[in-house]
């Protein structure tokens, strides 16, 4: 078994808790279309590995109640309105191994529904009455969208520096990671080194997470990993692997990367040349190598957490994270 099933195992009533309240929360009795749209994409599945974390870090902390599970709830409400915009943004017609939202139905209903699970996760999460967990959730959403705008004006940049990269990376995905764990902690009244300890886990966790999903896109199987390849280049989204290669860039190679992802002009083979630039460079062994630095980080953030199973579990869980190929 390795680190994931794991930790699926050693929370796996409290996650059965949290399936019922995703599927009870996302209906909707005036709008037909709501549960139409949310049960296409709730019950593709999906990993659920930010609400996992939620769980394994109020465990870790000792925490004995079920407000922790409404608050993977709205962990997972988050991340589903943030998928449905996104497949909008990106225009994406595959997710969880189905077709998008969007494409099924439209960009209207992606964006409203996706609204509508945001207003929800909202409201799940204030029946905790926790002041501080409803301030980082709250946060985390507003960083979400901010990393998705800064990303929209690096794309097509082929300037854009790794510092930038990760900004973006930080906020439109690591910002939830870290907001998962520390909330965690939150709700359990942990002492405060062990919530910063859990959310500089989550932070380090989730931009190896986003880098080896930039990587996916590139080298990923789409059967495997449920949505397209190649989505990134189509997009001319500058993802690490690109960025590095532009950074090593030749005159020609670099007139390359300024036709397809400067100007988007476009041809049949141009996705597999990027991908023999790339090799070329080793860049992706580049970006790899990277993602598994983040793990590092993540490992070790976990220091000042007390000895457990689960933390031992979340430790191995960033590895896992880097060798994914869902
Ligand atoms: C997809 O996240 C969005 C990214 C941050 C790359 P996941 O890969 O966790 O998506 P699901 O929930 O398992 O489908
Ligand atoms: C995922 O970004 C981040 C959010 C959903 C906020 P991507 O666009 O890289 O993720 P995929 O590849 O569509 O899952
Ligand atoms: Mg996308
Ligand atoms: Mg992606």
């Amino acid at each position: 078994m390795g680190p994931f099933e794991q930790l699926q195992a050693l929370v796996a009533e409290d996650m059965a808790a949290v399936n019922t309240l995703i599927r009870t929360r996302m209906a909707s009795e005036h709008a037909p279309r709501i549960p139409e749209v949310t049960a296409h994409l709730v019950e593709a599945g999906g990993k659920r590995l930010r609400p996992l974390l939620t769980l394994a870090a109020a465990q870790i902390c000792g925490y004995q109640g079920t407000h922790h599970q409404l608050l993977a709830a709205t962990v997972e409400f988050i991340h589903t309105a943030t998928l449905l915009h996104d497949d909008v943004v990106d225009e994406s017609d595959k997710r969880r191994g189905r077709p998008t939202a969007n494409l099924l139905w439209d960009n209207k209903s992606s964006v409203l529904v996706g609204d509508y699970l945001f207003s929800r996760s909202f409201q799940l999460m204030v029946e905790t009455g926790n002041m501080k967990a409803l301030g980082i959730l709250a946060n985390a959403s507003a960083v979400i969208a901010e990393g998705e705008v800064l990303q929209l004006s690096a794309a097509q940049d082929i300037s854009t520096t790794e510092e930038i990269y990760l900004q973006v990376v930080r906020g439109k995905t690591a910002a939830l990671f870290a907001a998962a764990c520390e909330v965690g902690a939150v709700i359990s009244d942990a002492p405060e080194v062990h919530a910063k300890a859990l959310l500089a886990y989550g932070d380090a966790l989730g931009i190896a997470f986003q880098i080896v999903d930039d990587l996916l896109d590139f080298g990923g199987t789409s059967a495997t990993l449920g949505k397209n390849i190649g989505d990134d280049f189509r997009e001319r989204k500058l993802t690490l692997p690109i960025i590095l290669a532009v950074a090593k860039a030749d005159t020609t190679e670099r007139a390359f990367w300024q036709r397809t992802i400067g100007k988007g002009e476009q041809r049949e083979d141009d996705l597999a040349h990027a991908l023999r630039l790339m090799d070329g460079h080793g860049t992706l062994d580049q970006t790899r190598q990277k993602a598994l630095d983040w793990a590092e980080v993540a490992r070790a953030a976990l220091g000042p957490l007390p000895d457990s199973e689960l933390k031992s579990v979340l430790a191995d869980l960033a590895d896992f994270v880097v060798s994914r190929v869902v």
